[in-house]
């Protein structure tokens, strides 16, 4: 393992205030995604509208890597030219997502467990030799009644730190994403816990796997009222429960930590990233963004399947990429007319 090349990428994945753009929708939350706009999920269509994010002009100045889907790192623009060259020409490092879903857990039907360890060691061979330097595995814990289960969160951590540690045999730096949803009633307190048990298990199976966590980067949830909870924590409270967690769980020698969004709005995803960074003080760790909703919502709107809306698509991206950005600086100063 070639750990001070996986420490530069990793570290270069946070520098100089820059995020990720997760474009690496599978083909089933993708069709849901353009089902929002009335467009049918055609590889034309799902072509046309990645290679329009990934063309936007100065998307590197807040972009530092892009995190795709197997089919799109496979698939070339409309002149012919890689969709992954399109990003390395501008800087841009592609990543791929290696996970083959959240499946049921078998014997506890409302939980999920991500699969795709299978063959995993072949296809991170066939990734680093199409030019991807990062990977990406997503784990979801679902909380409810009675759930989630150590049971599940064992098994997700085990999975999650296995993916983590061949990619790293591999070259690739793995994105270790344990996903606490914010589907629910739940209160944030009860987020909190969740959060840092997933948080603990995680980190226990990379020790027990030898992964370098100087070589990783941690996706996180941000903890959060559920979606449903009747009372909704405010921005403070979210930004000082998201670190007190993090610090209790993560080492420091974790070089950079990028949240998902989860679906929280597009605004209030960079006003979480930008408090937190506000408090920030002397964390160990960048704390970046790694969103998809979060930076592709107002985008996929104004696109709506029309590659003549193409120019006024890539402006919404880059607004909310230059805001995510400001947000890592602790410099985000609201929305501008
Ligand atoms: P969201 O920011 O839309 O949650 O997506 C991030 C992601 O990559 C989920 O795996």
């Amino acid at each position: 393992m070639d750990i001070v090349k996986l420490s530069n990428v990793a570290n270069k994945m946070v520098e100089d205030n820059k995020g990720l753009l997760a474009a690496d929708e599978s083909t089933g939350t993708i069709a849901k995604r353009l089902s929002t706009i009335g467009v049918e999920s055609t590889e034309d269509y799902r072509r046309d509208y990645r290679e329009m994010l990934f063309k936007a002009d100065g998307l590197a100045e807040y972009i530092s890597g892009v995190i795709l889907f197997d089919e799109t790192i496979r698939q070339k623009s409309q002149d012919g030219k890689s969709l992954t060259a399109i990003l390395s020409d501008k800087g841009i490092m592609p990543g791929i997502k290696v996970d083959k879903g959240a499946k049921s857990l078998a014997g506890h039907d409302e939980e999920k467990v991500t699969e795709g360890l299978d063959g995993l060691v072949e296809r991170v061979e066939e990734y680093v030799s199409m030019g991807a330097k990062f990977a990406k595995w997503r784990a979801v814990i679902t909380i409810g009644d009675s759930i989630p289960t150590s049971y599940c969160i064992k098994a997700n951590a085990h999975a999650l730190a296995r993916y983590a540690r061949i990619c790293q045999e591999g070259g690739l730096v793995p994105i270790v994403e344990p996903e606490v949803l914010m589907d629910g009633e739940h209160s944030i307190a009860k987020c909190e816990d969740v959060t840092k048990l997933t948080l603990k298990a995680v980190f226990n199976e990379l020790f027990d796997h030898s992964v370098d966590s100087s070589g990783i980067v941690l996706k996180p949830n941000m903890v959060i009222s559920g979606k449903n909870c009747q009372e909704q924590a405010g921005v403070e409270e979210i930004a000082d429960r998201t670190i007190a967690v993090l610090l209790n769980c993560v080492p420091a020698s974790v070089p950079g930590i990028m949240f998902l969004s989860g679906g929280q709005s597009e605004i209030d995803s960079t006003i979480h990233l930008n408090e937190m960074n506000k408090k920030k003080n002397d964390l160990p760790w960048s704390l970046s963004y790694s969103y998809g909703r979060a930076l592709q919502e107002s985008a996929l709107k104004v696109w709506g399947g029309d590659n003549n809306n193409n120019m006024k698509a890539q402006e919404k991206l880059l607004v909310r990429a230059r805001q995510n950005s400001l947000a890592c600086a602790a410099k985000y100063e609201g929305e501008v007319a």
